[in-house]
């Protein structure tokens, strides 16, 4: 694959905002990411948490380390009801039933199963409305590995051609929650084979613009992944397939990606509408126990 012009983005350093004269910031990488030392989810004021989404306006996700170890699940899923309204899953059983929104994301030292979130995918693109954001804290995690990818569709828009921006900016395509290898040239994947998917889960699909707009910043963004975005609308399945694969390698070159590294009591938010995201599965014979909460968010336009 060519790597075309694409760090001539970057001609200077980011700005920090305010949040770096209260906290420790860090940056992940050129494409995207930040760490922040020293902010207490659970004591964080609303200018804070108003900072702290121009953080993630900028940063697209954003790591929120060393969290206190007593931290519990009610006070979590309180910190999350501040970025937005929170969703539940129709699908799956809550582990706490008081706290319904938060979804467990534990694999076992012994398992073999796919790792869930194991392929590149922007959280829930195959509803009407994805989710906005997605928060993950880790509890437990192993000595090494397990670490979650991110590309920035932001960046993977703005790198196209004009011609190729032409080209896509007024179609759009099919998102299924079957989509796991199931239309372009991708092997399928154990748990994510469309066979092993619940009869509910097979209906669910929706129509989104390759190129979207973000409600709150405006800027544009390559809305397609790998797990979820299966055809082109109006192109035959061929034809989609080969321009699929090509955007999908593009927005995961290496030059547009950021990689989290996991300690314990750490929370990473990340932005659905201009991410796509992966988590490595390379950590078997230990354990990672993780617990998300999805932030709703709107119809893609
Ligand atoms: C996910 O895809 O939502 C999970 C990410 C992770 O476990 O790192």
């Amino acid at each position: 694959m060519s790597m075309q012009n694409i760090w001539s983005v970057q001609t200077e350093a980011p700005a920090l905002g305010k949040l770096s004269e209260r906290f420790d910031i860090d940056l992940v990488a050129g494409a995207m990411g930040a760490r922040v030392g020293g902010l207490d989810v659970s004591s964080l004021d609303d200018e804070g948490v108003s900072e702290l989404r121009g953080l993630l306006h900028q940063f697209k996700a954003v790591m929120l380390n060393d969290q206190r170890a007593d931290l519990d699940v009610a006070a979590y899923a309180e910190f999350g009801r501040r970025l937005g309204p929170l969703a539940t899953d129709p699908y799956v059983d809550p582990i706490f039933p008081e706290q319904p929104e938060v979804m467990g994301l534990v694999r076992e030292a012994n398992d073999s199963a796919y790792n869930f979130g194991g392929d590149w995918h922007s959280d829930g693109s195959y509803l009407e409305e994805p989710g906005g954001l997605t928060v993950l804290w880790s509890r437990d995690v192993p000595p090494v590995g397990g670490d979650t990818l991110f590309s920035n569709l932001e960046l993977a828009w703005h790198m196209l051609s004009p011609t190729f921006k032409d080209m896509l900016a007024s179609r759009r395509c099919i998102h299924a929650a079957t989509g796991y290898g199931a239309s372009v040239d991708a092997p399928k994947k154990g748990d994510y084979s469309p066979e092993s998917f619940a009869p509910e889960l097979q209906r669910i699909e929706a129509v989104h613009p390759i190129k979207r707009t973000h409600p709150e910043t405006g800027a544009h963004s390559l809305y397609v992944n790998q797990a979820y975005t299966t055809q082109i609308e109006g192109c035959t399945p061929d034809e989609s397939a080969g321009i699929l694969k090509f955007l999908f390698d593009w927005s995961a070159s290496p030059a547009m990606t950021a990689r989290f590294s996991w300690q314990p009591n750490s929370i990473l938010i990340w932005d659905n509408r201009n991410t796509a995201h992966y988590a490595i599965g390379d950590y078997g014979g230990h354990r990672r126990e993780m617990y998300r909460l999805a932030v709703t968010g709107e119809k893609p336009v």
